[in-house]
């Protein structure tokens, strides 16, 4: 029996990631027929995921406190909610989507991506 051993998947670090399919990550709700893929969002907010997430995931780098920036600007820095919505677009283009490049050892699950996105997207600004 020949056995087809090569099919194993070699990173091709050159290719681009596929930005084509960033629009098949829009959360699908029975009741999202919005284009902008807020309408059936659940409510997220800086109190109910905001906070936690960008302790866990951000604020090593870009708190005011961090004893170790390793090397994140020092303008760039997330200690409040006013700190993330002053700079939400930033923080979507970075840390959201399918191939985030923030925090950059990567480790954000899917599953907060998108509530990172229904937050800096569908609250109300400043919450
Ligand atoms: C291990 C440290 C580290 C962590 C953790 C980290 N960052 Fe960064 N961040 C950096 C460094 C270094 C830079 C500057 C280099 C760069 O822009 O890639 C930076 C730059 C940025 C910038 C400014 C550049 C721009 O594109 O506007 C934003 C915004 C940002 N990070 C967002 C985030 C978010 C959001 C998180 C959490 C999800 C995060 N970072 C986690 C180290 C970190």
């Amino acid at each position: 029996m020949i056995v087809f051993g090569f099919a194993c998947a070699i990173p091709t670090e050159s290719a681009p990631p596929a930005e084509t399919a960033v629009t098949a990550e829009a959360p699908s709700s029975p009741t999202d027929t919005a284009a902008d893929g807020c309408a059936g969002a659940p409510q997220v907010t800086w109190n109910s995921f905001g906070a936690g997430f960008i302790l866990e995931s951000c604020q090593g780098c870009h708190a005011t406190t961090a004893p170790e920036r390793y090397g994140a600007p020092e303008g760039v820095v997330f200690d409040t909610v006013e700190h993330c919505w002053d700079q939400a677009d930033r923080i979507l283009a970075r840390a959201a989507g399918v191939s985030p490049t923030m925090p950059p050892q990567g480790g954000t699950t899917e599953d907060d991506r998108t509530l990172l996105t229904w937050w800096l997207t569908c609250a109300t600004p400043g919450t």
